[in-house]
């Protein structure tokens, strides 16, 4: 089969193209990543040919040694991954030590994969070792999140309290919480690491100032994750908008009922007394 055919291929052009109309990626903003299945990278075997010389991640993933990935370009832009797949998006393989990739389709007109590789492979690193079905990560710019981070501390335990407050649902979609990463350069394994560390415990990653980090299993639950948490800021930044404090909310035994009704377990401290 060829690549462009491939279920997977297509899956990972619509996530892009969704995140596009979401006007979550501005420019060449936001990055993503789907590591491929072994059937998966079988099926489109004859269409691969490994064009360039190994090239070095930035970081050493030896969990993920001589796995496929699939990858958006660093540079290109969301908006033209639909219509121009095989100039945006690429397929590496890493080496035998997970140390090294190269590039065995896509990035036609040239180009490296997202400078965002660190942070992408060792979240998948993490997620892979805690279940083997988690092969999306997700980077986008979502406008209400990042406002938020000029105005909330940035603490895991009142982002994931503060976000739940805003939708019924979000306990339930997101039980785990979110993690803040404190502002820093982008790119690097630094960042890597810092998100890498706050992945062991949750699915959602908030970069301050810059954007978020979602994983999951598929595509849908990844972009739906990203989606509910974005939509959750938005109703928080739209609420302080209109009054600083909330008349009423969902308050910690809300949110005890909801776990039990719901079969979710919510970490005691994040339904802390507020004063
Ligand atoms: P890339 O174009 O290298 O993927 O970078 C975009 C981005 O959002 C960096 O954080
Ligand atoms: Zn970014």
């Amino acid at each position: 089969m060829k690549v462009l055919e491939a279920p997977f291929v297509q899956g990972f052009m619509r996530m892009a193209d969704d995140g596009w109309q979401q006007g979550w990626h501005e420019r060449n903003g936001g990055n993503l990543s789907y590591r491929i299945k072994h059937e998966e990278i079988e099926s489109v075997r004859e269409d691969l040919k490994a064009s360039g010389e190994w090239e070095p991640i930035g970081t050493v993933v030896p969990a993920l040694a001589e796995e496929y990935f699939l990858v958006t370009g660093s540079g290109k832009y969301f908006r033209n991954v639909q219509r121009d797949p095989e100039d945006s998006i690429c397929i590496i393989e890493l080496d035998s030590a997970g140390e090294r990739y190269r590039i065995l389709w896509g990035l036609a007109n040239g180009g490296r994969p997202t400078s965002e590789l660190p942070s992408h492979l060792m979240n998948l690193e993490v997620k892979k070792k805690q279940n083997e079905e988690y092969r999306v990560v997700y980077h986008c710019h979502a406008t209400n999140i990042i406002a938020l981070t000029f105005v909330l501390p940035l603490q895991d335990e009142v982002f994931t309290r503060e976000l739940w407050e805003m939708a019924t649902e979000c306990p339930v979609v997101f039980p785990d919480g979110v993690g803040v990463v404190e502002w820093m350069v982008p790119g690097g394994r630094r960042i890597a690491e810092a998100t890498s560390r706050l992945m062991e415990r949750y699915d959602v990653a908030i970069w301050a100032h810059h954007g978020m980090f979602c994983a999951g299993k598929d595509f849908d639950l990844t972009f739906g994750l990203a989606h509910t948490v974005e939509k959750a800021a938005e109703i928080l930044v739209k609420m302080l908008s209109m009054r600083p404090d909330k008349r009423q909310t969902i308050s910690p035994d809300n949110f005890r009922d909801l776990a039990a009704d719901f079969h979710v377990t919510l970490p005691e401290r994040f339904l802390y007394e507020k004063r």
